[in-house]
Order: C-alpha cells, then structure tokens, then sequence
C-alpha cells in the first residue's frame, strides 16, 4: 500500500488510469508538436542520428493514434523545417526516406482510424518522389471526417507569413480583397493552416525553451508544454500527461480570468 502510494506520488499512473483522468468535454481542439530530441536519444546511445529518427517516427505514429482515439480535431507534427536542409545531406536523405515510410506504412490505419492526412509548408521544395506521395495519401484520406493529421514539411512560420502576404496583395490587386478592410481572420485564411484552429496546446519536447520558427502567428494564445522527454521516448502516457496538464490550466486570451474576477 505504502509502495503503491509512493509510486502515485512519483506520478506513476498507468495508461489506464491516466485515460480515466481525462476530460473528454475539456478536449485540446487542435494539439501541435516540435519533435525534438532524436539525436540526442541517439548519441546517449553511441548510435548514428538516424537511429534517433527512426523511433521518433514509432512515437508518431503512437501519438497519432493516441490523438485520433482521444478525439483531438487536430495533430500538426514539426517534421521538417525549411531550415533543415543544412543538416548533413545522409541525413536529410534518410528523414525524406522516413516520412514516405511513414506514408506507405500508415495510409491504411489513417483509413480505418478516419485521419485526414495533409502537409504544410512549401511542399514544392520537396522531392519529386516525397511530393508524389504526400499528393496520393492527402488524395486518398481527402473525406475522412476524424483527426486532422497535418505534417509541417519545408515549414517555416516566416515563409509562411511571407507567402500569406504574397496572396493578399495578389488577390488586393485582383480586387478580390479590400486591404482597408484586412483583419486578423482574414489573414489566417492565407496561411498553410487556413481553415484549422489555432492550437490549444504547443508541445515541445527534449526541454529545449524555443519556438523554433513554428507556427509564429498561430501560437498566439496557446498553452506551452516543454517537457525533459526526448521525442523517440515520448509516447502515450507522456502525451496523456501533458493533455491533464492542458486542462489544468485557465486559458484567459487577455482577459483578467476567472480566479481574478471572483477577488
Ligand atoms: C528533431 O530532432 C527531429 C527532427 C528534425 C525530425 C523529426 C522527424 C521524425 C520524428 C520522423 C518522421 C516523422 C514523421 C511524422 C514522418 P533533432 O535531430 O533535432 O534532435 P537533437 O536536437 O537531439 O539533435
């Protein structure tokens, strides 16, 4: 008894009992994740980088599933930043290799688990043969109606300003749009994210305090989770634990909030 009430201390509660923790009318709409750590969990473990890369990529498929059987809306997955590029080319060859795998591997699971699979970023930047397959699994998973699996690819939050800004003056000069009359959800509609909400959550983990170019503009009001865990050890309870934690939490968007208001 002892023992067992120590471990709780510890926050030791199984899958199980952290699933029962959870409130299903408190769910984080839109769930978004810089992976990081993989190369690290590779070094303590006197193993090439890649090595890293390839358990990072079981904890997201594992993290897919788990958000998909919470009944999240939305999963956006920092899989490769336009930035990324200047790493080693092995390197970069090997996580293009990965997330095709990745393609092939889970088209049929997205199927069955109803996930709609789509990429943001400058997706033309990428491979012919990464193109093609992003192109055949968006096409493919185009009417699921369950979790939106968006994969961040050749993502950089300013490009993506950037090219936001591109469209409104193309569409200003087609007088498609009145720039006089420009707000804030006009501007989403221009981003690679248009049409998803902005996330509640932001995790990011290996315990690194950055935002690294991710989702600048839609990271506004967000609730940050850094946590210690390297991404190849980040799976269901960590993902469970980090959702118990969001729902601690008083999101106020600006306002004084209700512990505030009831003094
Ligand atoms: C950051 O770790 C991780 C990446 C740049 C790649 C993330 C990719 C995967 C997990 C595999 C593919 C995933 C999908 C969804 C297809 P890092 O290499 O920067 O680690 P470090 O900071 O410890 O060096």
């Amino acid at each position: 008894m002892i023992k067992r009430r120590l471990k709780k201390a510890g926050n030791e509660f199984s899958k199980k009992e952290l699933r029962a923790m959870i409130d299903s009318q408190n769910l984080p709409r839109h769930i978004a994740v810089i992976m990081d750590g993989n190369g690290r969990w590779a070094k303590k473990r006197m193993l090439p980088r890649v090595a890293g890369h390839r358990i990072g990529l079981e904890s997201a498929i594992k993290i897919v599933r788990v958000a998909s059987n919470l009944g999240v809306q939305v999963l956006t997955l920092y899989a490769f930043s336009a930035e990324n590029w200047r790493r080693p080319p092995e390197e970069v060859g090997e996580l293009m290799k990965l997330l095709v795998e990745y393609l092939r591997r889970e088209l049929l699971d997205m199927q069955k688990n109803n996930v709609r699979f789509q990429a943001i970023g400058r997706i033309s930047g990428l491979p012919g043969w990464v193109q093609e397959e992003i192109r055949w699994s968006t096409d493919q998973t185009k009417d699921n109606t369950g979790l939106l699996l968006n994969v961040a690819l050749n993502y950089g939050s300013r490009l993506e300003i950037i090219d936001a800004v591109k469209g409104i003056v193309s569409d200003a000069q087609d007088n498609k749009i009145d720039i006089d009359n420009l707000d804030e959800e006009t501007f989403s509609d221009y981003l690679y994210t248009k049409d998803v909400p902005d996330p509640d959550m932001l995790i990011r983990t290996s315990g690194e305090m950055r935002i690294s170019n991710f989702l600048l503009w839609q990271l506004a009001y967000s609730e940050l989770f850094i946590v210690p865990t390297l991404w190849p050890d980040f799976r269901e309870k960590e993902l469970l634990q980090a959702v118990i934690e969001y729902q601690k939490r008083e999101r106020r968007f600006g306002t004084i909030g209700k512990i505030a208001q009831s003094k």
